[in-house]
């Protein structure tokens, strides 16, 4: 087999991956089981999506057949679960899609999906933390009656600023430095309060469904304002024909928007290094909490839709306002509690797995390793954690939810196609690995995940595509100035061949030699 030395292709193989999180000063704790995990899972899953987007969707693209966008969206998580799984029991490594594509594509690919997570998990933590925010504000308002002076009440409000969710992100950041344990265990009792507000939405909303709210169950295609443009999907763009709401096509629009209340299965795998058992324990804690999700989504969209006509639906506050339409004050009020207390815990997964990937991509030298010491008390990635966690503050508090979801979504699938890429790669190129858990009907599952998430992107907005290229150009600057240069594996190779001292980190990687071919 010949390798090339200055391949951006240049892969880490598992076993390296696995001996790096045994360097004692650059090592993570591990405490995690299958049951943290599925906490975890559920914890971040339910979120947003449910509780904000489910309106959004219904009055804008599907109407009761936003159930049905669940259950599509569900679908292409499940495929890429599969993948996810696969990897996550293979290579249980800090980083998620990001190590996986390392020790499968390449590096190049692995900068491309590390600095793609970057993105998802970034702007969702603020995305969750300005939904919490005006959850706040809405209980603060109905309960206490007292607003938040406006110059800090949000962009939603038309202020510059919004101090709660700057607040909740800075507390978060402290929280995850203290150490993972910790915070899984508040995370268990939020997620208990989390899915009791769900279970509360189902069981009591179904004596108040009626009959003639799931007429018509889908609702007739209709024209886009102003023909769409830029807000048009670029499947419709790219094959001319006029864009629609509604209608069969509008269940795939919703899909695209709604996915982003799955985006979180994912980060699962990203503590897999911090798991005692991942080969076991992973692909339960992913599939598991995945599965679980997608029955109280499909559940809850039928239950509201049927509570109060999509027209009617809140966009802002779905759940509760259809209680409030039934005259159940109680109910609307306690589920507004559930859902700001429920969203505290989203974000803080989010930033967890924010700082995660930062971790690894510091720790492999494609960006500064300073960030990649733990601390030493705590064995958390504290520096990259402080770092990241004030940057997300100070964007949480300055922007407004809208597009910025459509934005995580067309990130996280992309991630999807290239680590169901990665299985299939693997398979051929490592066969000999061990992997507890082995995605089903290789190749057909993987292309499956690819096809359905490109299915996914491609409903998205023309515009949501257009910022999405922008930031991966932007990614490829950062990593021929920084990365190529400073990458651990490029300098280990390239000391390794034919030198007696082949010391990791001592070639000078502006001098690489050329391939000798073996
Ligand atoms: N799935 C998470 C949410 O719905 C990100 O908020």
């Amino acid at each position: 087999m010949s390798r090339d030395l200055n391949s951006p292709f240049r892969t880490k193989t598992v076993e390296q991956s696995i001996r790096d999180t045994e360097e004692p000063e650059h090592a993570l704790r591990k405490s995690l089981s299958a049951w943290d995990l599925t906490v975890f899972g559920v914890g971040v899953i339910i979120g947003t999506g449910i509780f904000v987007l489910t309106g959004i969707a219904a009055r804008n693209n599907a109407g009761p057949a936003t159930a049905l966008a669940f259950v599509a969206a569900g679908i292409v998580c499940a495929l890429a679960a599969l993948c996810y799984a696969e990897f996550a029991s293979t290579v249980p490594v800090a980083g998620s899609a990001y190590t996986f594509s390392f020790a499968s594509i390449g590096e190049v690919p692995a900068w491309i999906i590390g600095w793609d997570l970057v993105l998802e998990f970034a702007l969702g933590t603020a995305v969750v933390a300005v939904g919490w925010s005006g959850y706040v504000r809405h209980l603060l308002h109905t309960n206490l009656g007292w607003d938040m002076p406006l110059a800090l009440s949000g962009r939603e409000e038309g202020a510059t600023f919004d101090l709660l969710a700057f607040l909740l992100v800075v507390a978060l950041t402290a929280i995850l430095i203290v150490g993972t344990k910790l915070s899984a265990r508040i995370t268990a009792i939020v997620v208990a309060i989390k899915v009791t507000v769900v279970l509360l939405v189902i069981v009591a909303g179904l004596f108040f469904i009626k009959a003639d709210n799931y007429s018509p169950f889908i609702p007739p295609a209709k024209p886009q304002p102003a023909g769409g443009g830029w807000d048009a999907p670029l499947v419709q763009e790219l094959f001319g024909y006029a864009p629609t709401n509604f209608g069969v096509m509008g269940i795939f629009t919703a899909a695209s928007l709604v996915f982003f209340a799955f985006i979180g299965f994912d980060v699962v795998a990203t503590a897999a290094e911090e798991t005692r058992n991942p080969q076991r324990d992973m692909p339960r804690g992913i599939l598991g909490s995945l599965l679980i999700c997608t029955v109280l989504y499909v559940a809850v969209t039928l239950v509201v839709t049927g509570m109060q006509h999509y027209t009617q639906m809140s966009p802002s506050a779905p759940l509760a306002e259809a209680f409030k339409s039934v005259n159940q004050p109680f109910f609307s009020g306690a589920i507004s509690l559930g859902a700001s207390v429920g969203l505290i815990t989203v974000s803080m997964i989010l930033l967890l797995g924010q700082t995660r990937v930062f971790f690894a991509m510091s720790r492999d030298g494609l960006l500064p390793r300073f960030f990649s010491v733990t601390h030493p008390k705590y064995r958390t990635p504290y520096r990259a954690t402080i770092l990241l966690g004030g940057l997300i503050a100070v964007l949480a508090g300055f922007i407004s939810l809208g597009e910025l979801a459509e934005l995580v979504n067309i990130g996280t699938l992309f991630a999807f196609v290239v680590v169901a890429l990665g299985v299939i790669i693997l398979r051929r190129t490592r066969p000999d690995l061990h992997r507890s858990f082995r995605t089903p009907w290789v190749p057909v599952i993987p292309i499956l995940s690819i096809l359905s998430s490109l299915w996914l992107m491609m409903n998205l907005p023309t515009e949501t595509w257009a910022r999405f290229g922008i930031w991966m150009a932007l990614g490829f600057v950062v990593y021929s100035f920084y990365g190529v240069w400073h990458s651990r594996l490029g300098r280990e190779e390239a000391g390794a061949p034919g030198s007696a001292a082949g010391a990791p980190g001592t070639a000078d990687p502006l001098k690489k030699t050329p391939p000798p071919g073996e």
